[in-house]
């Protein structure tokens, strides 16, 4: 899905923190780059071409846009209202809805309207994710950042880590980075404290990374020797060694709603990879100031590589290497 920057529904910063209470269990979906969206959706919708569904007028496309925005942060510019359309088409039949309007009213009036809400979410959004997702700015945080960071707690005499994965989807990004750092600490991992925060807006994607159990397709670019020492085979499918998952706590988190961000626990590095792309510039704004009150000086912040803060914060300092880079709070 193809979401951009247009900024209609946002009304500067303040948008931002006008969400602050909107609902925190809300949904999700896949990611992978705007022209593999485009290029899914083109296929997708010349498929439900064939079937019947309601059209979506621009009033409604309004009305529900507006309200997706609202409550998720995440904002369909006009050009993607046939978007819209095909994914929430076959929603409005499997309801026996006529209309769009008549769905906007169900959301908004039904006595199930935060589960329909989680539906609605699963729908408008993209939970595409893997193991060993973009190698080569993992690789920037194996080698470079955390193998640094390790040192500088050693010196100082601790033993802490501290990291919050924004935007986890189905887990596979916050696992990989847990196996990343006992890659890195080996036996010693074990007098560590390390804290993985992972959210997320879907309830079901928050399920599927609770329960750690993955198809081969999740793991295609994960080197066979991690999958042979992290992963316990079931049938055909990958379970996450316990080990791994202690290291992680799943919750749900709206990124619009800026109070439950304030509650996310202090960390030293911040991945939200993948992500933000499908907010406006205010709602980027927001989250991105809330990553920076997040991290302690000098923590790291880690964003998809088709995603930049150039334009929005200059409160982070960008740590290029060669691969991909991150940000970097100055301490
Ligand atoms: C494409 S996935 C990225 C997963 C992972 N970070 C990666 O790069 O592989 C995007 C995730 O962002 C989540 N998301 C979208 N809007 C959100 C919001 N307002 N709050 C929290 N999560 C959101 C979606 O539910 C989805 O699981």
């Amino acid at each position: 899905m193809a979401l951009s920057t247009t900024g209609k529904f946002g009304s500067g910063a303040s948008t931002f923190a006008k969400r602050t209470s909107e609902g925190t269990g809300l949904p999700g979906g896949r990611t992978g780059g705007l022209m593999t969206d485009f290029a899914k959706e083109s296929k997708f919708s010349s498929s439900l071409s064939l079937r019947k569904t309601p059209k979506i007028s621009d009033e409604e496309f309004a009305q529900l846009s507006k309200f997706i925005y609202e409550r998720t942060g995440i904002s369909i510019p006009d050009k993607r209202k046939y978007l819209l359309e095909n994914r929430l088409g076959s929603r409005l039949k499997e309801l026996g809805l006529n209309s769009f309007k008549e769905y906007y009213d169900y959301l908004r009036m039904d006595r199930n309207k935060t589960l329909e809400m989680d539906k609605l979410c699963e729908r408008v959004t993209t939970n595409e994710t893997s193991f060993y997702r973009d190698i080569r700015q993992l690789g920037i945080f194996q080698n470079d950042i955390l193998k640094e960071f390790i040192k500088e707690q050693e010196a100082a005499g601790k033993k802490e880590l501290f990291i919050w994965s924004a935007g986890c989807s189905s887990g596979e990004e916050p696992y990989t980075l847990a196996i990343m750092i006992s890659e890195v600490l080996g036996m010693s991992v074990i007098g560590w404290n390390i804290r993985i925060s992972a959210n997320d807006l879907s309830p079901a994607m928050l399920a599927k990374a609770k329960e750690g159990l993955y198809t081969d397709y999740a793991l295609r670019t994960t080197p066979k020797g991690i999958i042979a020492k992290y992963f316990d085979q079931e049938g055909e499918n990958y379970r996450i060694k316990p080990r791994i998952k202690k290291m992680i706590t799943f919750g749900p988190i709206n990124l619009s709603d800026g109070m439950a961000l304030k509650r996310v626990p202090k960390s030293h590095i911040v991945f939200c990879r993948n992500v933000i792309i499908y907010f406006d510039d205010p709602m980027k704004q927001g989250v991105i100031q809330a990553f920076y009150d997040n991290l302690v000086p000098g923590g790291y912040l880690f964003l998809g590589h088709s995603e930049s803060i150039h334009k929005l914060s200059s409160a982070f300092k960008p740590v290029l290497k060669p691969g991909g880079m991150c940000y970097r709070k100055e301490g």
